[in-house]
């Protein structure tokens, strides 16, 4: 079906682990009360189902989404905000959730938005953060794995809007480095 996977980077049972880590320490940041979380459409989906089921606290959820990688490229093309979908969050303490961080693009353009809205606090946590200065350019509160400069695909990251459904990170035999 999915011929054209090169290798499994992390695999689900890693990438489970890790998520219990990153909810043990996003739990011990937001002690007591209630939490927003704030995924990015529509990469995030698959990690933020995850980890909101090991967050205790009461939340409510906002979502938004955002285009970076317009048709077949594997290149950031610059964010644009699509949908925006988040209720009151004045005074409420957020966290907000994607997939990756790479040209850092998406979390400049979202951030100071919320930031905007006068939240409590705003945290920010990306399962993956890729090797490139960009990305190291731009501070986040939570990583799962560090990874190298490569395209990954799966557990909700995307090439064309496929292999979102796998359950592990991988590469693909046509990728090459993404520019750094
Ligand atoms: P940034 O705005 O360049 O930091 O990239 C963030 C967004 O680009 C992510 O939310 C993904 O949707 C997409 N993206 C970046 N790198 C990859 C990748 O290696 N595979 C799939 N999508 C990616
Ligand atoms: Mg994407």
């Amino acid at each position: 079906m999915h011929n054209d996977i090169d290798r499994i980077l992390i695999s689900h049972d890693r990438i489970a682990h890790r998520v219990r880590e990153l909810a043990t320490q996003i739990t011990a940041d937001h002690a007591a009360g209630e939490i927003v979380i704030i995924p990015v459409l529509t990469g995030a989906i698959i990690f933020c189902a995850d980890l909101i089921r090991c967050l205790p606290m009461p939340m409510r959820i906002g979502m938004l989404a955002v285009s970076s990688y317009p048709g077949k490229t594997m290149q950031s093309g610059g964010a644009n905000l699509t949908h925006w979908h988040i209720g009151d969050i004045r005074g409420k303490r957020v966290v907000l959730i994607d997939d990756i961080l790479d040209s850092g693009s998406t979390l400049r353009l979202v951030r100071p938005q919320i930031q905007a809205m006068q939240p409590a606090s705003l945290k920010t946590a990306v399962l993956l953060r890729k090797d490139r200065p960009a990305a190291r350019e731009v501070q986040v509160d939570y990583v799962g794995f560090d990874i190298p400069g490569v395209f990954v695909v799966g557990y909700g990251l995307d090439y064309n809007d496929y292999y979102r459904n796998l359950p592990d990170i991988v590469t693909l035999k046509r990728a090459g480095e993404t520019r750094t």
